[in-house]
């Protein structure tokens, strides 16, 4: 067992959540939301990644959430970074180690649909990679060949969008383009990637994605829209933009999935 699963095994005391969800721009308040919280900086988990992006905290909190047993990340690594699609390899490694089945991936993504405006949530139902990197360059094991067909786990799905529908809340389904950041796209890049069938695009998750179904966890994976991408508005895009209007969107994606955890669905 690695170090940090020790800790968590010893600090968590008997609270074995099967979900963890990965708190994106605007979720960090969910961490807040958290019963019989247990908070445990990142630099208390040895080989645990931290993140230096403003915006984003570096802790793991663990707790219930409408009654069932969680795992949260406040904060995460990112490819842009340090140019290592693989940073949250060990995170995400020690999480399955520790006994985590499903991961809820979330993050603050521009919207190439003009319907789809800043404060909408977005259910991702596939990916586009165009980044030319992959987070298992350098695995030696035939299991680095892991297959996408169904990487945005079909029951996990359902269970999101129930609670949506439930909870009143609109949400859209669309397909996330990761771009490497931490440069915004330029029009042209967004023109290109509405050709190519992208809904919304971003700087994280596509990696994540990638990396928790090598290590065989279930995956959904959420946008909160901050923005119309580069090109659609005439105004420039900052992170600034993106810190602002990310709580709008993280407040209805909260709700959806504290009622998911309070349905007791498939979770
Ligand atoms: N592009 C990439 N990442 C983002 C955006 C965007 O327009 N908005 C929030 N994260």
């Amino acid at each position: 067992m690695s170090d940090a699963v020790d800790v968590l095994v010893k600090r968590l005391n008997g609270l074995a959540p099967k979900t963890a969800l990965v708190l994106g721009s605007g979720l960090g308040p969910l961490a807040g939301e958290v019963e019989g919280a247990v908070r445990i900086p990142y630099a208390e988990l040895p080989g645990f990644p931290r993140s230096g992006v403003s915006g984003h905290a570096g802790e793991l909190v663990a707790g219930r959430l409408s009654g069932t047993p969680v795992l949260m990340l406040n904060g995460r690594a990112h490819y842009y970074e340090h140019g290592n699609p693989a940073a949250m390899r060990p995170a995400l490694e020690i999480l399955a180690g520790f006994g985590i089945e499903k991961l809820l991936l979330t993050n603050a993504a521009g919207s190439l649909d003009p319907q789809m405006g800043p404060g909408s949530v977005m259910l991702i139902t596939d990916h586009i990679n165009f980044s030319g990197t992959n987070p298992l360059f350098g695995e030696p094991s035939d299991k680095r060949f892991v297959g996408l067909t169904n990487a945005y786990d079909a029951g996990l799905r359902g269970a999101i969008e129930a609670a949506a529908e439930k909870t009143g809340t609109p949400l859209y389904k669309g397909v996330y383009m990761w771009f490497s950041g931490p440069s915004f796209e330029t029009p042209a890049e967004i023109r290109l990637a509405r050709i190519v069938g992208a809904t919304a695009v971003g700087m994280s998750t596509v990696p994540e994605v990638i990396l928790a179904r090598f290590l065989g966890l279930r995956v959904a994976a959420c946008s909160v829209i901050t923005n119309l991408a580069a090109g659609m508005t005439g105004g420039e895009l900052s992170h600034q933009e993106t810190k602002d209007m990310a709580p709008l969107g993280g407040k209805r994606l909260a709700a959806i999935f504290k009622a998911m955890f309070a349905a007791g669905a498939d979770v």
